[in-house]
């Protein structure tokens, strides 16, 4: 397949590029700048410049294909106090990708996040069949499953909030070891049992090309290896790597040391991929994440 991406030069695309040349596609990969379009380049892979703003871009591009995955999100925007802002470009892109392919039965393969299940606090661990109504982001995930119904073979993949691995640079894990470098401890909320998933950059991209290859229309996939870490265990790998302590402290000091990160800290978001490994026969290989932590390429990121 020609397979268009967005979000090409991310981390995770940087994984999803590969996946799928090794697996004998071609990509097209959307790239903002001359650097992103350099490394993509580098990769075998061809490029399309132009930013997610670029509507006319992202439909010529998803039309020319045989199929697109879009991983795209504006996180400069979202980290600068403008969430919602970001979602709506999201959702913009995931409706102008879903009309070019409208009727044409290719596959559209879109990105959400399974912590959107911990405000839901279903008191078990979340499944592919937990849905919300609608929000920020939450409304790409539900008008990429209703364009099943539009003749596209929609699927959206929903990521823990640690995908992991040496080439996650700016993510959570890098985040917090960075602040935990800088405040001299590795910060948990209460007992800090509350539990995070985690995947593998790696198995997540291989996940990502079987949901491009055959994802079933309609299908909301958990790209999820590990059910759920408790939080503390990830503070104290973190201050293992750092030689600093763990330390447990109240929810209003995790928001004043870490801002908004802070409260995401506290989010207990168990999560279930039963469902996905048994429909796409996924089965996670790369380490865990406190294996991951514990190969150390992380604390050697600055
Ligand atoms: N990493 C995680 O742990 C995690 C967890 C849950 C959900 N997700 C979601 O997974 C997706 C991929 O995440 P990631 O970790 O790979 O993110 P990332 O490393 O920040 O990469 C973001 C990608 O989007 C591109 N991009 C940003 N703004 C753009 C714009 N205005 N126009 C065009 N392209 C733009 C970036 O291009 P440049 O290379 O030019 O910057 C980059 O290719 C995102 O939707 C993210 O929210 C990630």
């Amino acid at each position: 397949m020609r397979v268009f991406i967005t979000g090409a030069s991310g981390h995770i695309g940087s994984a999803v590029v590969p996946e799928l040349l090794a697996a004998g596609h071609g990509v097209v990969g959307l790239a903002r700048s001359e650097a992103s379009a350099a490394a993509l380049k580098s990769t075998g892979a061809e490029v399309r410049r132009g930013t997610l703003d670029d509507l006319d871009v992202l439909r010529d591009a998803a039309a020319a294909a045989d199929g697109v995955i879009h991983l795209a999100f504006k996180h400069d925007v979202a980290f600068s106090g403008g969430f919602e802002a970001a979602a709506t470009a999201d959702l913009r892109a995931v409706e102008t990708i879903g009309d070019a392919l409208a009727g044409t039965n290719k596959p559209f393969v879109t990105t959400g996040g399974t912590a959107l299940l911990g405000r839901l606090e279903l008191g078990r661990a979340g499944t592919e069949t937990d849905t919300i109504d609608g929000g920020p982001r939450i409304d790409s995930e539900n008008v990429t499953i209703a364009l099943a119904k539009r003749g596209v073979r929609s699927s959206a993949v929903r990521l823990p909030p640690t995908v992991h691995s040496s080439l996650d640079h700016h993510g959570f894990v890098p985040s917090l070891i960075a602040n935990a470098r800088k405040s001299g401890r590795a910060v948990y909320v209460g007992d800090g049992a509350n539990r995070w998933p985690a995947v593998h950059t790696l198995d997540a991209a291989h996940l990502y090309r079987l949901a491009l290859e055959s994802a079933p229309a309609g299908s909301r996939l958990h790209a999820v290896a590990e059910e759920g870490v408790p939080f503390r265990e990830i503070a104290e790998a973190m201050g293992r790597g750092l030689g600093v302590p763990a330390t447990s402290v109240a929810p209003n000091e995790a928001a004043a040391e870490l801002g908004f990160v802070g409260a995401f800290i506290q989010v207990d978001n168990p999560t279930s991929s039963a469902h996905t490994r048994e429909l796409l026969r996924w089965r996670p290989t790369h380490a865990g994440l406190l294996a991951d932590l514990a190969e150390r390429h992380y604390f050697e990121l600055r």
